[in-house]
């Protein structure tokens, strides 16, 4: 087995095959004139990992491109994250289902597909090979931990996400809610744990993307005015659009956590156990 991964997952294929002690497969990428994606694998073997995020349009060939360059080997696909997943419904008409789109893409010559904290798991019906979805729950909840803090909070920041701040909670034995929204009047909205107070504690809000941040620092400003003693961020995919980083900073979030699904330099959380873990079981 080796591991291959495209250019912006260097860090995470790096670390899965040091994790599963197997080679990395060099590959040279390069762009044609005129803009065109082009790359030589170099030698590979009968089954291959290939390890690439969606993180833009690019990505999104290198890494069909990628697939292709490893047939006929045995290709097992790990997407830790996946643009246009968010589009996983037409939810007027006219607009495409974008998630079946880029899953059909990435389906061809793929013996088997792993996805980390997908949007939502309808997501994988539209594969068209096997595919699982791993959770970075339980390791965004170590990390937590080390930050050592008195008594937080881990906060959802809609019930969506209640079941992912439950299980990041249970690593800590921590109460967890939902952030709640009221509507005030026509333009003012209170957000607040739905049954948990916040008042001198200090206060995690976890979720699967952080992407414009929006929703974080308008949930911090409240949080802090009903007596939080510090908002903390954490997120398995650091999409961090648009100045998000900083956004967030001003906002007085004292710390931004994510994971390598993106590779960023606040990806402290580590996605490579998680997946070397499921792939040593298939
Ligand atoms: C939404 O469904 C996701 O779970 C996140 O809550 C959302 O993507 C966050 O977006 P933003 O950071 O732009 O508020």
């Amino acid at each position: 087995m080796k591991v291959i991964c495209t250019e912006r997952s260097q860090v995470l294929g790096a670390r899965l095959a040091r994790v599963l002690k197997v080679p990395v497969v060099n590959v040279a990428f390069s762009r044609f004139p005129d803009g065109e994606h082009y790359l030589v694998a170099g030698a590979l073997d009968d089954e291959t990992v290939i390890v690439g995020s969606v993180v833009d349009n690019d990505a999104l060939v290198q890494l069909m491109l990628l697939i292709d360059a490893c047939k006929p080997s045995r290709i097992r696909l790990v997407i830790p994250y996946m643009a246009y997943a968010r589009q996983d419904k037409q939810f007027k008409q006219g607009e495409p289902l974008s998630a079946r789109v880029v899953a059909k893409a990435l389906s061809q010559g793929v013996s088997e597909i792993f996805t980390i904290n997908i949007h939502d798991p309808s997501v994988l019906e539209h594969f068209s090979a096997p595919a699982q979805n791993l959770s970075l729950a339980q390791d965004t909840g170590a990390y937590i931990k080390t930050l050592g803090l008195d008594n937080p909070l881990i906060l959802s920041p809609d019930d969506g996400a209640l079941a992912f701040a439950e299980q990041v909670a249970s690593v800590g034995g921590w109460e967890f809610d939902h952030l709640d929204k009221t509507r005030l009047s026509g333009v003012e909205v209170r957000m607040a744990p739905k049954t948990v107070s916040v008042a001198s504690r200090p206060v995690v809000i976890v979720d699967d993307i952080i992407s414009t941040g929006g929703t974080i620092v308008t949930a911090a400003g409240m949080l802090y005015q009903q007596g939080a003693t510090d908002v903390y961020a954490a997120c398995v995919h650091g999409v961090l659009a648009g100045g998000a980083y900083a956004k967030l900073t001003a906002a007085g979030i004292r710390d931004v956590i994510c994971s390598d699904t993106i590779e960023r330099a606040c990806s402290r959380i580590s996605a490579a156990e998680r997946i070397a873990g499921a792939i040593r079981k298939h």
